[in-house]
């Protein structure tokens, strides 16, 4: 099942490429990238740890999709405590044995400088994937959702849900994702692209007042710290207002933040999320979340193992963006793959080749 998912996923990425993304000219990286490695060679996958769906997900594909292709692969979750210090022990390992390219989804962006130096000084070429690797040179591509993007999309998705309630002004409240996950502040900013304007104008009112992405952070992504901050924004905020909206950054807090609003006997507000989970999927369908964002893992590992191949070769792998993510160090050329808002409305259509999601479409 998994090989023909893998396939299929590759099989559209071709598509995508064939649609039209821009080639890149210029050579990024390591000196390894002009050399090619062997067909056999192996890739390690350093992973964070398991916080929501897609990681699962990512970590079976990726070792069917590097096994079909004809590599070692080497996958390695870091562990729920001491994840920095497990991912950066991992990918130290990953350089001994002789990886030629290292795929990191980065437990903690700020943290592997080190790590990808390494790697980068044993001629290994490191591809950040889904979340940025801040602070170092030593990041030779990035592969992800176009995360700007599904912020835009939860923002937007949020006003048009709001506006299924009637006639604004509309109490809201506001989660960010995990301060060391680089791609929380992006999503943030996306989706405040959308929202501020209307704070500004008086539509939107963020009652608590804590509007700022420190105040709004979610600790690890982890459920349990979504659950409590909307428990006491309902106690200290919500006792004799109605709370029409809330922004969530993923479907893992999305489902917390909605356990917290009905075990506060309250009505469900409008819910925003992320990742297409199982549950939220049933959730939104049950009308109770809102609306998701599908960003499909079997298409994103695709486009990494796609990289690779193409890096194998020796050749230099297209990106489709050279401006956006600036790492603190250097521009990291990217290859951004688009987002899809899902609400309701659109979830059999967004789902029909999803067998993960198939009830749906029954
Ligand atoms: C991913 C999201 C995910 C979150 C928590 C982010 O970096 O882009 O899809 O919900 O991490 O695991």
């Amino acid at each position: 099942m998994r090989k023909i998912l893998a396939t299929t996923a590759i099989a559209a990425v071709a598509l995508m490429a064939l649609s039209g993304c821009s080639t890149r000219t210029e050579t990024a990286g390591g000196d390894g990238a002009a050399a090619g490695f062997a067909e056999d060679s192996v890739i390690g996958v350093a992973l964070p740890s398991k916080t929501s769906e897609n990681w699962v997900l990512a970590g079976g594909l990726f070792e069917d999709g590097l096994e079909e292709a004809g590599y070692k692969g080497d996958v390695q979750y870091a562990g729920a405590s001491t994840t920095v210090k497990d991912q950066q022990d991992q990918i130290s390992a990953m350089v001994t044995n002789g990886a030629k390219v290292i795929i990191i989804g980065a437990a903690d962006g700020g943290q592997l400088a080190t790590q990808v130096q390494s790697a980068r000084d044993a001629g290994a070429i490191v591809i950040a994937y889904d979340r940025l690797i801040l602070n170092t040179e030593a990041v030779d591509y990035y592969v992800a959702y176009d995360n700007f993007n599904v912020g835009e999309l939860q923002g937007q998705a949020l006003l048009d849900g709001l506006a299924t309630k009637g006639d604004g002004p509309y109490n809201i409240e506001l989660f960010s994702g995990s301060s060391d996950d680089a791609n929380s502040a992006v999503f943030f900013g996306g989706a405040m692209s959308v929202l501020q304007p209307k704070i500004d104008d008086g539509t939107l009112v963020v009652a608590s007042g804590q509007t700022d992405i420190k105040q709004t952070a979610t600790a690890g992504w982890k459920a349990e710290n979504a659950q409590s901050r909307m428990d006491a924004l309902l106690t200290s905020t919500y006792s004799d207002k109605t709370l029409d909206g809330v922004l969530s950054p993923n479907d893992t807090l999305a489902r917390a933040i909605i356990t917290s609003v009905k075990a506060a006997g309250k009505d469900i507000p409008i819910v925003t999320g992320q990742d297409s989970e199982v549950e939220s999927v049933k959730s939104i369908m049950a009308g109770e979340q809102y609306s998701t964002i599908n960003k499909d893992t079997r298409v994103l590992v695709a486009q990494a193992i796609d990289m690779v191949n193409v890096l194998q070769k020796g050749d230099t792998p297209e990106v489709n963006d050279t401006e956006s993510y600036d790492n603190g160090k250097i521009v990291v050329p990217a290859y951004l793959l688009p987002p899809v808002i899902v609400t309701k409305d659109n979830a059999a259509d967004a789902y029909a080749n999803d067998p993960t999601l198939a009830p749906l479409t029954e």
